[in-house]
């Protein structure tokens, strides 16, 4: 299973940690990965200046927005799956 966090503390949920879930949500339902994909949120990673911060696994984004967070899924949870971008 591949764990995807969202950080919603008070600054990246400032700066849209909302409609970034929101997006990864549609996303998941999208590629059909509700079994094998989690969506969590988690506070503060320490990068409140940077966020909104998104963890894929064990590694950390910042600056993701709605918008780009379509491109990082598509990148990064496809080869953490199946090793493949
Ligand atoms: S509030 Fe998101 S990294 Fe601090």
């Amino acid at each position: 299973m591949l764990v995807i966090q969202v950080c919603v503390g008070s600054s990246c949920f400032l700066r849209g940690s909302k409609n970034v879930i929101a997006e990864i949500e549609n996303l998941i339902a999208h590629y059909q990965l509700d079994d094998i994909v989690t969506l969590k949120g988690i506070f503060c990673l320490e990068c409140c200046s940077e966020g909104v911060t998104v963890m894929i696994g064990e590694k950390v984004f910042t600056k993701i927005t709605s918008k780009n967070v379509v491109e990082l899924f598509e990148n990064e949870v496809f080869s953490a799956l199946y090793g493949v971008k």
